[in-house]
């Protein structure tokens, strides 16, 4: 059995995770701090603040940014569904820019004709691990006063033109679900280069209140509760996850190079098959490879070719989950799905590629510890479904 991912989980995570348990301190405490401090460390991020999920993190967010109804926020057309949900809970709505092919992220020369006096932001995503281009996103952000939110739930150290993906927008948000290199079960962190956000970041996980449980319990009249100026959200992280966090970081340098050289051994062992695009390579990026995503039959990429494209790949993918090995689409594409299709009246025609990059990617099985042997079978095992699944293509 070959899985799409694996979570690294070892003796010292166990042993943190007690940590907690023994002191009864299970609520965000010492161990969400130390999780956020290292975190920062990593990305050069001057603050951090750890939440229960990034879909939280980028709720908060918009709340902090003063998202309302009426706004409109720009939003890749090919991402995990939550980028456009954290637009819609603030009764905003999120209109969607197609993406670049090559890279499944933000296409930046679409996003200016998606523009109008409504729009107050971006969210960039930062597809599978690889940062979108941010220096043009920041470019149209800045020359038409537009806010950006990163979201990084894949982006794991990876960098762009030499920063941490993250820390070119307002607010840069993380995930640490099980899918992503590092995990705390649930999880996620924002990060900012402002104080003043930082703390209104802090405030707003954790209803609204002027000081945390953790300072309220440590000052003298700990008695005393906290003020409430606004209306914020319980979007907490337990110490029993930032224990695990803390623990998942001091393996992270580990994780990340056993991912890079998985992806490396995919580089050179597909690098001749015309029938799969891999992942983009620029030296302006340093991937995460949070997935190993391809395209598969990039030539037939045309509205009219891909539904048979899409019923072959289906077949290969079947067949592969039958003998052990796992494998994915790149991810959804949420105009296309029923809510945002009905809701905004959106056509495939709308976004293209995100409609094919929905049909035609294929993610393939990437972990660390992820053997030779392994990858080469994966390998094996598309040239071989790829012979026989050709019929599919037949029509
Ligand atoms: C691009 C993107 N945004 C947001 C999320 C949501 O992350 P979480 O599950 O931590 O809320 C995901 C999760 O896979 C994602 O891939």
């Amino acid at each position: 059995m070959i899985p799409i991912t694996r979570a690294i989980f070892d003796e010292s995570d166990l042993a943190i995770i007690q940590e907690p348990l023994k002191s009864g301190w299970v609520v965000q405490g010492r161990f969400v701090k130390e999780f956020e401090d290292r975190f920062a460390a990593m990305a050069r991020a001057p603050h951090a603040v750890a939440v229960s999920s990034c879909t939280t993190g980028l709720h908060i967010a918009m709340a902090a940014l003063g998202v309302k109804p009426g706004d409109e926020v720009l939003v890749p057309a090919f991402t995990w569904v939550a980028t456009a949900n954290c637009v819609e809970y603030m009764g905003a709505k999120p209109v969607f820019v197609d993406i670049d092919p090559r890279t499944f992220n933000i296409d930046p020369a679409q996003i200016e004709r998606y523009i109008t006096p409504r729009t107050v932001g971006i969210i960039p995503v930062h597809m599978f691990g690889l940062s979108a281009d941010m220096a043009p996103v920041m470019e149209i952000a800045q020359r038409h006063g537009l806010f950006v939110v990163e979201d990084a739930a894949c982006s794991f150290d990876a960098w762009y033109q030499g920063a941490h993906t993250g820390t070119f927008g307002d607010f840069g948000v993380f995930s640490f679900h099980p899918r992503k290199a590092i995990t705390t079960g649930e999880g996620g962190m924002i990060l900012t280069r402002d104080a003043a956000q930082a703390t209104h970041a802090r405030t707003l996980r954790d209803h609204g209140a002027s000081r945390s449980d953790l300072e309220r319990h440590e000052q003298k009249y700990s008695f005393l509760l906290a003020e409430y100026h606004e209306v914020g959200f319980n979007y907490r992280m337990t110490d029993i996850q930032g224990a695990l966090g803390v623990s998942q970081m001091a393996k992270a340098e580990w994780i990340m190079a056993e991912r890079r050289a998985a992806a490396a051994r995919y580089d050179a062992l597909l690098a001749d098959v015309e029938w799969l695009r891999l992942p983009f390579r620029h030296p302006d990026y340093v991937h995460g490879y949070q997935s190993y995503v391809t395209w598969f039959r990039p030539e037939d990429a045309t509205l009219e070719a891909c539904d048979a494209v899409f019923e072959q790949r289906n077949a290969m993918m079947a067949a592969m989950e039958e003998n052990g090995i796992v494998t994915r689409q790149g991810t959804h594409a949420p105009p296309h799905l029923h809510y945002y299709a009905q809701k905004y009246g959106i056509r495939p025609e709308d976004y293209p590629n995100a409609y094919m990059a929905e049909r035609m990617s294929i993610t393939l099985p990437l972990y660390a510890g992820m053997t030779d042997e392994e990858s080469r079978q994966v390998v094996d095992a598309l040239h071989a479904e790829l012979a026989s699944t050709a019929g599919a293509l037949a029509g």
